[in-house]
């Protein structure tokens, strides 16, 4: 299969094959969480597609909030540093919180959002990606929640952007031809 944008994108991951791991995701969320739901906090920009499916399979009322992070400038490499550009404005102290990442690559940013949500006053902070790529890791970090383990190559779609292009694709592509590989 491949998506509407053949010339620079391969489909790597299908919508259905997402789907598919969605629904699985969110059923083990709430096995794990038995008693309350944790609070689920979306890792902007690149979940917003994920999360909004996420919470669509979840059979029980769950509340949610967003961080916003940046490690990446106009380019395929982590730059190393992370910025907090927006908090969350729910109440974190004494929650079970549950990040909710696109993609977990060098681990930096995951890290930084485990941090500051702790710092916050979380009783316990998991981690749920969509995409891991361990292969890349600086930071050691085995998240929680895995919907797919990718390989080391640039990944665009389904939220995820090259210089917050190709958000919009309904599948998860590999940007082909031109400048793209990290
Ligand atoms: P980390 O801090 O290196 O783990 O990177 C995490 C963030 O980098 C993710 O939340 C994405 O926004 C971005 N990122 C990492 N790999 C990719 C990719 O293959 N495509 C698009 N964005 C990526
Ligand atoms: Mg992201």
């Amino acid at each position: 299969m491949t998506s509407s944008f053949e010339k620079t994108s391969q489909v790597l991951i299908s919508r259905e094959q997402i789907a598919e791991a969605v629904k699985r995701m969110a059923h083990q969320i709430e096995i794990d969480y038995p008693t309350e739901m944790p609070l689920l906090v979306g890792v902007l920009k690149g979940s917003f597609i994920f999360l909004a499916d996420l919470v669509r399979q979840m059979q029980r009322p769950v509340e949610l909030d967003f961080l916003r992070l940046s490690s990446y400038g106009n380019d395929t490499r982590s730059s190393g540093r992370v910025r907090l550009r927006m908090g969350v404005t729910s109440l974190v102290k004494g929650r079970d919180v549950l990040v909710v990442e696109d993609v977990v690559d060098t681990g930096l940013t995951t890290s930084y959002a485990a941090k500051y949500l702790k710092r916050k006053g979380a009783s316990s902070v998991k981690l749920c990606t969509l995409l891991d790529k361990p292969s890349r890791r600086h930071v050691p970090m085995a998240p929680d929640y895995v919907g797919f383990t990718v390989p080391n190559q640039f990944i665009v779609g389904y939220g995820l952007d090259f210089n917050e292009q190709y958000r919009h694709l309904p599948d998860i592509c590999i940007l082909t031809g031109g400048n793209h590989e990290p």
